[in-house]
């Protein structure tokens, strides 16, 4: 199939992504004023959303990387999750907040957040930029989802299909 035509709707503009990131970045700076800030991104789908996340960030922070995954090829969960890459920095002395790029069936945060809670954070928060609820395997839920969608495979954004439209600047629907 041609690149192109793997292009659907576009369900996100880049103007909503921004103004909802804006938001949080504000949101983010007040509640974590003056407290040690670590920002988890969850690779390799949510380093878009970080990197603009961080530049709406005014006050001191920290970042740091996982790379856990749970979809190894098309577009259905693989039912396990495997970290690949952990975190560098000891987080016992931090907030930590994980930025995910989307929650589906829920294993991947849910098996992130079991595995750092292990290691005592000051507090330990969940934001995702999107939440598809109706494909939850597990029990889980952000603390902050800024957009709400229904059940598609969505790229764009930080987000792939076959590793591909990462750098797409909007969230469309895959046309598979
Ligand atoms: P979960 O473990 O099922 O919640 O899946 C989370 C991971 O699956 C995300 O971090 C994405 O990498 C991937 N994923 C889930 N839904 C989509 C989608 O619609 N498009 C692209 N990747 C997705
Ligand atoms: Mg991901």
């Amino acid at each position: 199939m041609k690149y192109e035509d793997g292009i659907g709707k576009i369900i996100i503009s880049e103007d909503e992504i921004k103004k909802k990131i804006a938001e949080t970045g504000e949101k983010i700076s007040r509640e974590y004023a003056g407290k040690p800030l670590l920002l988890v991104s969850i690779l390799k789908g949510a380093f878009v959303f970080l990197a603009d996340l961080v530049r709406t960030v005014d006050i001191p922070c920290e970042i740091g990387f996982m790379c856990a995954q749970s979809y190894y090829s098309g577009t259905t969960s693989s039912g396990s999750v495997e970290i690949t890459l952990d975190l560098q920095q000891d987080i016992s002395n931090y907030h930590v907040i994980i930025v995910e790029d989307i929650i589906d069936t829920g294993r991947t945060l849910h098996d992130v957040v079991q595995l750092l809670r292990l290691r005592s954070p000051k507090s330990l928060k969940v934001i995702t930029l999107l939440d598809k609820p109706e494909k939850r395997a597990v029990d889980f839920n952000a603390d902050l989802s800024l957009f709400t969608i229904p059940d598609l495979f969505v790229i764009g954004y930080g987000l792939d299909c076959g590793e591909l439209y990462r750098n797409l600047p909007y969230i469309a629907e895959y046309n598979g």
